[in-house]
């Protein structure tokens, strides 16, 4: 929640080469998604001393996709999160929002306000506000116009953190002090803030930990709930949370060593043997 202020035109300028061309003309905050790619990372590499936490991984995230990304710790899915929202730069490689978004060339408060959410592990929310202003406050931090248009749009805005609320299953707490809720509500809550923003991406690293199995199960239905809204990038460990999410049909990509090691449903990915050496039969 900074105070930073939305500038399209230097966000158009650094990620979009000054004019975006090429017959499609994107205007900061539209996503061109006309080749159905919400999300590409092309041959990245992050090294830290030498040491690559990324190693030319290159993956790609359809749009309206809810994608689990599983593997061993140390990995490099946090790291690949650090990449995507701007707070690690890359050494090479290509990551891109849509056809047309350099995220590279973009800072973190501009990678969030053009779409882009993150959820870190550990809840965030202002425990000594209520449930229902921690709603509005994450929506007062959206794009500028909405601020200006605010007093028109009230109960339009209303609307929405109610509809938020029933989303996140937390109408009952609305008036408690959101440092009163249990660690799944408090998750879920986060998660309801960052929705405030209407993201086009939402990026979850390990959202289930800590929870207990009933807190995940209504997670995963709240995941599963918002597909298609917005897509999704699931990083977990708990495997039941990621059957849940990918179901029979959904893709998994497995990654190892900074890369890929490998991509398909979740039965094809449990049954690959490099997949059991390195990971699930640890
Ligand atoms: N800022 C940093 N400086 C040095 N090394 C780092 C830094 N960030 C991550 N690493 C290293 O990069 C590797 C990948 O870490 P990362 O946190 O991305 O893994 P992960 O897949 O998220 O693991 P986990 O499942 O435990 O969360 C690890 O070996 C980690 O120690
Ligand atoms: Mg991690």
């Amino acid at each position: 929640m900074s105070d930073y202020v939305y500038d399209a035109d230097a966000i158009d300028e650094r990620a979009f080469g000054g004019d975006a061309g090429m017959g499609h003309v994107a205007t900061p905050g539209e996503i061109d998604i006309s080749h159905g790619t919400i999300l590409y990372l092309d041959d990245v590499t992050v090294s830290f001393d030498g040491f690559r936490a990324l190693n030319k991984l290159s993956l790609a995230i359809d749009a309206g996709e809810l994608r689990c990304i599983i593997g061993p710790n140390g990995a490099g899915k946090t790291t690949m999160m650090d990449v995507i929202t701007g707070k690690t730069e890359p050494d090479s490689g290509k990551v891109f929002l849509g056809q047309t978004i350099d995220l590279t060339r973009m800072n973190e408060p501009e990678i969030a306000r053009i779409g882009i959410g993150r959820k870190f592990q550990k809840p965030t929310v202002f425990e000594q506000h209520p449930v229902w202003e921690n709603l509005e406050l994450a929506m007062k931090t959206d794009k500028g116009w909405f601020a200006s248009l605010r007093a028109r749009l009230d109960r339009a805005a209303q609307a929405r953190i109610e509809e938020t609320l029933a989303l996140i299953r937390l109408e009952g707490e609305a008036r408690r002090p959101a440092g009163e809720l249990s660690h799944g509500q408090k998750q879920r809550l986060e998660i309801g803030m960052l929705l405030m923003q209407q993201p086009a991406l939402l990026l979850l690293d390990e959202p289930a930990a800590g929870m207990t199995d009933d807190e995940t199960m209504q997670l995963a239905d709240l995941l599963n709930h918002l597909r298609g809204t917005c897509s999704m990038m699931v990083v977990e460990h708990d495997m039941e949370f990621v059957a849940a999410l990918a179901g029979e049909a959904g893709m998994v990509t497995v990654m190892a060593e900074g890369s890929v090691l490998a991509h398909g449903t979740l039965d094809t990915v449990k049954n690959d043997p490099n997949v059991i050496e390195s990971y699930l039969g640890r």
